[in-house]
């Protein structure tokens, strides 16, 4: 299995980044880092610097998703890749690089409509991880943050700038009639031995948010619990209950931030091996659970 890039990052814009310290702090269990030389508001879920920006703005979604190549080897393979695949890179100005806390960066232009940072070198925090809501800490070493999902009109060419561009795998994908003539698809990318680091859903038009979710993957399942409890006490929407998925086997829930945008909390999914074979057809989002609890 190829391994030459992580989640590092997401960029998300919300006119008031303060609006969801609770909810990432309080809820998810992440750790606030320090704001950015630009002003975001970050959130950490281990060592690194910052895993989640929140920056001010009216965009009230997903404004970039970033991929740190694991050296500069696979930096220059992945930007390489992504250049004979006739994608145009920018290089990072100093400026953001020091925003983005990282050695080196460039910017393509993702068909799913945000930019997409491929960086080198990013910073650790001056404290090492620790969050007294997750006592257990995040999965995090060697699969990146987490992973993050993203509904887009532009479906297939969003496929191949994550195939051809970038060289993440495909996994699985699911196909499932959810009403009469109201059909759901969405395919599962790996790029570690984390199940789906991106997973793509098909947009039937526009969505007022091209971010579906993100997920954070706890090392100790009775975190899970707790963070489900705390959701619950929030008064939050949860639209996914606690339950197991089929694909990747995340026994997980789902709450939704007050930005609208979801989170999924999770324990236990399967990892990709060397000699993945699953690259099929799910007809089923979950082997059990996931009802939805409180809609929003
Ligand atoms: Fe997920």
């Amino acid at each position: 299995m190829r391994h030459e890039l992580e989640l590092a990052y997401v960029g998300i814009q919300v006119p008031d980044p303060a609006s969801l310290a609770p909810f990432f702090g309080d809820v998810i269990g992440l750790e606030p880092g320090e704001p950015t030389t630009d002003g975001a508001a970050t959130w950490r879920d281990d060592d690194r610097a910052q895993r989640v920006l929140v920056e001010a703005g009216p965009l009230g979604d997903l404004a970039y998703v970033a991929l740190e190549a694991v050296d500069a080897d696979a930096f220059e393979v992945v930007a390489q890749r992504l250049r004979a695949a006739g994608h145009q890179l920018v290089e990072g100005e100093t400026e953001l690089a020091a925003a983005r806390r990282v050695a080196r960066l460039v910017r393509v232009e993702a068909p799913w409509g945000t930019p997409l940072e491929l960086v080198l070198g990013p910073e650790a925090a001056a404290q090492p991880f620790a969050s007294a809501l997750v006592p257990g800490g995040f999965l995090t070493d060697g699969v990146g943050f987490g992973h993050v999902v993203i509904a887009t009109t532009a479906f297939d060419e969003s496929d191949a700038f994550l195939r051809e561009g970038l060289g993440f795998g495909r996994s699985d994908w699911l196909e499932i009639e959810l009403a009469p003539g109201i059909d759901l698809e969405v395919r599962f990318y790996h790029c570690n031995g984390r199940h789906h680091s991106v997973a793509l859903a098909r947009a039937p038009f526009e969505l007022p948010q091209k971010l579906h979710h993100l997920m954070f993957e706890v090392n100790d399942r009775d975190d899970v619990g707790a963070a489900f409890d705390r959701a619950w006490a929030s008064g939050l929407p949860i639209p996914n209950g606690l339950g197991r998925h089929d694909n990747d086997g995340m026994f997980s829930f789902y709450v939704a931030s007050p930005a609208g945008f979801q989170v999924e909390v999770g324990h236990g999914a399967r990892t990709i091996t060397e000699d993945w074979d699953d690259d099929r057809r799910y007809d089923q989002i979950s082997a059990w659970g996931h009802q939805p609890l409180r809609q929003p």
